[in-house]
């Protein structure tokens, strides 16, 4: 064992070494190379050492150098290095962190990372909080909650007896809806089409002018930081309405609440506190591996009551069970990477991390307006569109940006238009990896246009 995890340390050290200087793609040789996995399944045990050489011979060059500092898709935050280092020990342990009693250490963790979540978040304390997967599973995990609450008060027990013949609930999303609340709410037998949707301006914030009649029996999905621009619902005005209503407020905040843990970009988020429930990544913006997502509900009844299990032969813990709120039973200890994160960073380095991505997003803007480029949004956070020309000649640009290798963009429809979208999510990456990418985009774009121009005439 100490031969073998040796030398992986050994290999993955290699691997981020080499990320500063491969393609972020990878390359069509390392694509093709990935065929001699496929072999028939062993007859024989083989050599643990020998499974892993052949795991990183085959394996890391076919790797999207996502873990490095010029990957600027989806939105993809590295792994903080006390976060990669806390992963790989919590690997060793292999916890089973649904119950105190399967491991007091992963339920400790969580309980000190929740504090720090909400304190850093500026939510409320007293939340209950699920340790998920994704954005997606808290979404889903914040809308069980809603649903159970808004039956219960018309007393229907939902996790009782499903669905059926109970009382209709309202659901408005935003124009710009996130399609994993559309997801999530489908799981749950709420319906992605039976949605009242909600007109959005130019920068996809849902409109409060716009929004229709609520009731209390009405769920409210708000989102803080479109996937595209990244620019945050009106949050206080739509807020307050709904509440007077007496409807729930769900905060799809997968990366955008982040702006909450840095002074100068908190003002953007201003009432997402007031809401009910909120869905944030850790995997995202704090930069931790994957998988990690968090789920928060004002009141913790609701989601325990949405997502609580019992058994006979499930020893209840004397503090929280973490099993309880989420929708996995068994699961690793993703709360370990989160409490090194947050450790590691303080409540300043959190703070610089979030400025310091949108400061490098700002100039990207910037520098490709000056290399007279359009750019689509506006940059208020870490995302950045950009169109290059007409739809083709921007697909073409995107394509050639990827193959390049220097870094990796990928691409959008925004309101109509192709689009490239930058997004600055990684601790890693330096004003010089801006720049060298800079360089790329603008050098690409400027060949391809040429091209384009010349076959035009
Ligand atoms: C606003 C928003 N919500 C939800 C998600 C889904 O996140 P995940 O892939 O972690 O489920 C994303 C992903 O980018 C997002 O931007």
């Amino acid at each position: 064992m100490e031969q073998l995890l040796k030398s992986v340390a050994e290999r993955a050290t290699r691997y981020l070494d080499t990320l500063e200087n491969r393609n972020v793609a990878p390359t069509p040789a390392a694509l093709q190379a990935l065929s001699r996995l496929d072999e028939a399944f062993p007859e024989h045990s083989t050599d643990a050492e020998a499974v892993i050489a052949l795991l990183d011979e085959v394996g890391s060059p076919a790797t999207v150098a996502s873990a490095g500092s010029r990957y600027f898709g989806f939105v993809v935050g590295g792994s903080l290095p006390a976060a990669l280092a806390a992963n790989w020990l919590a690997g060793a342990w292999d916890q089973n962190a649904g119950l105190v009693a399967l491991s007091p250490i992963a339920a400790k963790l969580e309980m000190v990372a929740m504090r720090w979540l909400l304190d850093a978040l500026h939510l409320p304390p007293e939340c209950g909080v699920g340790f998920v997967t994704c954005a997606t599973q808290a979404n889903f995990s914040g809308l069980a909650a809603a649903r159970h609450a808004l039956l219960a008060r018309r007393g229907w027990n939902v996790e009782a007896q499903g669905l059926f013949g109970a009382p209709p609930i309202t659901v408005v999303v935003g124009e710009e809806v996130h399609v994993s609340v559309l997801k999530a709410l489908t799981m749950l037998g709420l319906g992605r089409e039976r949605v009242v949707r909600v007109p959005a301006d130019a920068q996809g914030r849902m409109r409060a002018d716009a929004l229709p009649p609520l009731d209390d029996n009405t769920i409210v999905c708000v989102q803080a930081g479109n996937v595209n621009t990244g620019a945050v619902d009106p949050l206080s005005e739509i807020i307050s309405q709904a509440k007077a209503a007496g409807a729930w407020v769900h905060v799809d905040g997968a990366f955008g609440l982040w702006a909450a843990a840095a002074p100068d970009r908190a003002h953007l988020v201003d009432g997402a506190a007031d809401a009910d429930s909120w869905a944030v990544d850790a995997h995202k913006w704090l930069n931790v591996p994957y998988d990690s997502g968090l789920v928060f509900v004002r009141d913790p009844q609701n989601l325990h009551a949405a997502l609580a299990v019992n058994a006979a032969y499930l020893v209840q813990g004397e503090t929280r069970d973490p099993t309880h709120y989420t929708p996995d039973f068994s699961r690793r200890a993703r709360g370990v990477e989160i409490w090194a994160a947050l450790r590691a960073l303080g409540r300043e380095g959190l703070a610089e991390l979030i400025e310091r991505t949108c400061h490098h997003a700002a100039h990207f803007a910037a520098g490709l307006r000056d290399a007279g480029f359009e750019v689509l949004n506006d940059v208020v956070l870490n995302q950045v569109l950009v169109s290059f020309g007409d739809a083709e000649t921007t697909r073409r640009v995107i394509a050639a940006i990827q193959q390049d290798g220097t870094c990796w963009c990928g691409g959008t429809l925004w309101q109509g238009k192709t689009a490239m979208r930058i997004s600055v999510s990684s601790w890693a990456t330096t004003g010089e990896d801006v720049e060298r990418s800079l360089e790329a985009m603008i050098r690409i774009a400027a060949k391809v246009c040429a091209v384009v121009d010349m076959e035009k005439s």
